[in-house]
């Protein structure tokens, strides 16, 4: 095409779906629902990139991701959940982040192109530092910054997420943004005539169960990090724990509603009503139809059957997987060595719209 600096890039965005999962343990019924199940049907429509993202596992305390070997026990287990769930490795592009030595080069220069001020406004960050965040890592807080390298270093347009991602997406779309801004004139001397060299990825919060709650507590996110296992459903839990888990779930004494917004005021409820409808592919109108009036015992136990016949065959997969380190590692080390050709190429040329002198 005659552009100069831009090798084969080309102009008009190619449909691209990126999404990562953090190796912190414990991948829960959160996860697979509010990421990995969408991420399962994006195949068959995209080419999709799926990320188990160690660096930034490591932002958190180490007592948190747990050190070396857990960190690459917990990188394959992660591995292992996106095949067991049915992503295809040959298909798409599945590799931990740190095997691409380009998101950490891209996440420098967009944190120059980031502010500081954006930053601060993070709830995750506040979240996770809690109160003394003087002794957050410096990585905790640029966290954003590097999701936004992850995503842009593939020029990816479409990100599956949790509704807890939604506004670091919004800030990988500020820093894609201000980057065509920044450098507009260099973007078009290399031949991007249009001014637009990175893409202004968009979020896909899809589904019933965007943001699937504790079992505990129906106000508070399910979450890897809850002290309370109770509190969430994990991939790898067998039947017995799945069924003690739902059966102690938090309820109210009343019966469950015949109509959705009667759901509004009861948090609890109206999460499991969720889970059902995520893992049934019903809609929660529908199962109150069913369920509406009865007893929650009775809905717990067709929701305890629905669980178990859904996640049982993952956690057995999961398991046969992770016995074989060698095959989960070859597939990792693959998916980086096609992950890098795209990220190189758009480094590339990022290196040269930001004026780095290199060989070519
Ligand atoms: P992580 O590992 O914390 O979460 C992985 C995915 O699971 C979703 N999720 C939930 N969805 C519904 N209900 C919940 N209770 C729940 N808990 C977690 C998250 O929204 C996420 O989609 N920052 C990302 C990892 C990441 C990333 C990226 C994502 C790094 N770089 C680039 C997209 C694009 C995260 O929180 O992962």
């Amino acid at each position: 095409m005659g552009r100069p600096g831009t090798g084969k890039l080309t102009m008009a965005f190619v449909e691209r779906v990126f999404s990562g999962v953090q190796p912190t343990g414990n991948l829960h019924l959160g996860n697979y629902l509010g990421a990995i199940v969408n991420f399962v049907k994006l195949q068959e429509t995209h080419n999709c990139l799926y990320c188990v993202v160690d660096m930034h596992a490591i932002t958190q305390p180490v007592e948190v991701w747990g050190g070396p070997a857990e960190l690459a026990r917990n990188t394959r287990e992660v591995t292992a959940a996106f095949i067991a769930a049915g992503i295809d490795p040959k298909k798409h592009i599945v590799f931990n982040q740190s095997q691409v030595l380009e998101h950490a080069e891209l996440a420098w220069i967009f944190n120059c192109v980031a502010r500081i001020g954006w930053l601060n406004r993070m709830t995750q960050f506040k979240d996770k530092a809690g109160k003394d965040r003087e002794a957050a890592s410096v990585g905790l807080y640029d966290y954003p910054v590097l999701m936004a390298a992850d995503i842009l270093v593939y020029r990816a347009t479409h990100v599956p997420v949790g509704e807890d991602q939604k506004q670091h997406l919004e800030l990988s779309r500020d820093i894609a943004q201000k980057f065509n801004n920044d450098f507009a004139e260099s973007i078009r001397g290399h031949g991007f005539d249009d001014g637009l060299f990175f893409p202004q990825p968009e979020p896909l919060i899809t589904g019933p169960a965007t943001r699937v709650m504790s079992l505990r507590d129906g106000t508070k996110k399910m979450s890897k990090s809850d002290a309370s296992d109770n509190s969430r459903i994990n991939l790898t839990d067998d039947a017995d724990t799945i069924a003690q888990k739902i059966r102690k779930a938090k309820t109210d004494p009343e019966p469950l509603p015949s109509e959705e917004k009667g759901l509004e005021t009861r948090p609890e409820a109206d999460n499991l009503v969720g889970i059902y409808a995520a893992l049934s592919g019903r809609t929660k109108a529908d199962l109150l139809g069913e369920f509406g009036g009865g007893q929650f015992s009775a809905f717990k136990n067709s929701l305890v059957e629905l669980c178990v016949t859904k996640l049982s065959p993952i956690a057995s997969e999961m398991k046969r997987l992770v016995a074989d380190p060698g095959y989960v590692d070859q597939v990792l080390f693959d998916g980086a060595a096609r992950a890098r050709v795209i990220a190189a190429e758009t480094m590339q040329a990022t290196r040269d719209i930001v004026g780095f002198v290199s060989k070519r």
